[in-house]
């Protein structure tokens, strides 16, 4: 949806967008990544993408468990920034909830408080709010913060 959403915008503003295809290296000066988070950074396609290239200047746009105004949104920001960084230049990183899988939800609450994994109270009450997006506040919020960096992409 975010993806989607951010190609719209980039078209409608006469950006010549491609679509990379499965495996594509980037090609372009400037690209816009669109990840799902694991292990608080892109996930493992994202990573050797950029990873596999230098001196692109990249956007990033991704989904993850967290809420985007949390400290730790601030920390899978700055793992991403960095990440992307190390061959390329980070033009920005936009987070928004995404579905986290149901399916370990109770072996998650009986791991000990200290596992990364745990779910409290309000670690369930987060997995459940996330099956809820990205919705449209959260579509909103991606153009508008594309709409704050087009600035850098020409
Ligand atoms: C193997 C795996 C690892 C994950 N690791 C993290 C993580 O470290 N932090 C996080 O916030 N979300 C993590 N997630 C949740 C995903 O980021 C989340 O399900 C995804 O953003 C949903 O994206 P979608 O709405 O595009 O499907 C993980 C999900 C999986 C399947």
């Amino acid at each position: 949806m975010i993806a989607d959403a951010v190609r719209a915008e980039l078209e409608a503003r006469g950006f010549d967008v491609r679509l990379r295809g499965r495996g594509e290296q980037i090609e372009t000066d400037v690209a816009i990544v669109c990840f799902w988070c694991f292990k608080s950074t892109l996930d493992p396609i994202n990573l050797r993408l950029v990873q596999g290239t230098a001196g692109r200047r990249i956007l990033a746009f991704g989904t993850f468990g967290g809420y985007p105004d949390s400290p730790y949104a601030g920390r899978v920001t700055r793992l991403v920034t960095e990440a992307i960084g190390e061959r390329n230049t980070c033009l920005g990183v936009f987070l928004s909830q995404g579905k986290v899988s149901l399916e370990n939800v109770e072996a998650r609450k009986r791991l000990p408080p200290e596992d990364p994994h745990h779910l409290d109270e309000a670690g369930i009450a987060r997995v459940m709010e996330s099956q809820r997006h990205p919705n449209q506040r959260d579509v909103d919020r991606a153009v508008a913060f594309l709409r704050d960096h087009l600035g850098l992409l020409g």
